[in-house]
């Protein structure tokens, strides 16, 4: 009997994996954890209105992200210190995005150093998250090395001037000491100090649009702004030069109470019409309709974070290959059931709003 068929099978099992406060810290969200729900009971309030009788043997499930191919619209998410979920951490991460020709975005909190990463897995689309940090030597220096090492993307984080509050690990005192390397974050002479619960590389505060010109100065990569959910946000990216936007809300870890990120794809992706800018979404992500969904509203892919952790929990690089074939053949029926060929070619008609969304129409 195959116990494990869906990526919430995978959560089920790993929760009986992980330690108490690595499955909180991975599972949990901010304050009353009102987005953290509110990512995936959003995707379920939206229907679907399958087109009839079109010839769906052959379907084209795969698109490019900044002009790199992805086999199908789905890649990592970045989420931090994977090797608390299994010893190959990062790496066996990379090396099943790698497997099934996907992408992965490293987190400046990763647990394995981005050159380590990158070398395990050419063949896996490489973008680097990043953290405006205190010490802008370092920030430099992470760019520069990023870029060096091959990746391909900036994706910098825009939601996360300070830490959320996160009440399960306040319980547990859950800590990023010292005994948890992030090998991307040090540097011989960084004003390191003491951090506050999580790690000891303080995320300035401080950072503006200014700071986006700043990074264009310093790295010829294009730049991605993870967190954006308005579209007035949305227009300043699109003067500012970015090339990508992550509609996100970093998994309910954040600001508790914003929208969940399928209601708010809508106004960012009208804001950006006209432009260059590719509008991505992650958070709450866990089935194929779910993926077609968004593309149908508008975003060119979409980023996973806590079913990769659970596939690692489970059987590492196996099981993040596991999560992903998961979610690409639950895709490609959901594709064939409406009546679509082509992922990069979702067309909206085929979701329905309930009647309370009658208003975004
Ligand atoms: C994250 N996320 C995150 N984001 C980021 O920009 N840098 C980071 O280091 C992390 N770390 C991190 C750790 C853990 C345990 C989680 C769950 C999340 C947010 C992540 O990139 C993404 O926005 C959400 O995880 C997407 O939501 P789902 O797919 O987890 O529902
Ligand atoms: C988190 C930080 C690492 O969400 O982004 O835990």
């Amino acid at each position: 009997m195959n116990s494990i068929v869906c990526l919430d099978d995978l959560e089920k099992y790993s929760k009986r994996m992980l330690g108490k406060s690595v499955y909180d810290y991975y599972a949990t969200g901010a304050n009353s954890e009102q987005t953290l729900h509110e990512n995936v009971e959003s995707f379920q309030r939206i229907r679907l209105c399958p087109q009839l009788l079109k010839d769906v043997s052959e379907r084209h499930l795969s698109t490019t992200i900044l002009g790199r191919k992805l086999s199908f619209p789905v890649a990592i998410a970045p989420t931090a210190m994977h090797s608390l979920a299994h010893p190959e951490g990062e790496i066996a991460t990379a090396k099943a995005a790698a497997s099934l020709q996907s992408g992965m975005i490293l987190s400046s909190w990763s647990t394995t150093s981005m050159e380590d990463v990158i070398s395990a897995s050419p063949n896996c689309l490489h973008w680097f998250q990043l953290y405006i940090v205190k010490d802008r030597r370092l920030t430099e220096t992470i760019v520069r090395r990023a870029e060096k090492a091959g990746y391909k993307a900036l994706v910098v984080t825009v939601d996360t001037p300070v830490v959320g509050i996160r009440l399960a690990d306040l319980r547990n005192g859950f800590k990023v000491d010292s005994s948890i390397r992030l090998p991307n974050l040090e540097h011989e002479n960084s004003s390191n100090t003491k951090g506050d619960l999580y790690g000891p590389i303080q995320i300035s505060p401080a950072v503006t649009w200014k700071d986006v010109g700043w990074l264009k100065t310093i790295t010829k990569l294009p730049i991605v702004l993870k967190g954006i959910l308005s579209g007035s946000d949305a227009e300043l990216a699109v003067e500012n030069g970015v090339a990508g936007i992550i509609v996100s809300n970093h998994g309910g870890r954040q600001l508790d109470g914003v929208l969940g990120t399928i209601d708010a794809l809508p106004e960012v992706v009208e804001a950006v019409k006209g432009s260059d800018v590719e509008v991505y979404l992650d958070g709450g992500v866990r089935k194929g309709t779910d993926v077609l969904k968004a593309l149908a509203l508008g975003a060119r892919a979409v980023f996973i974070g806590r079913p990769v952790l659970w596939g690692l929990a489970y059987k590492g690089e196996e099981g993040v290959k596991m999560v992903l074939e998961m979610l690409k053949n639950e895709f490609s029926t959901a594709m064939a059931l409406s009546g679509c060929t082509n992922a990069q070619e979702i067309p909206k008609s085929v979701i329905r709003y309930l009647p309370n969304h009658a208003s975004k129409l």
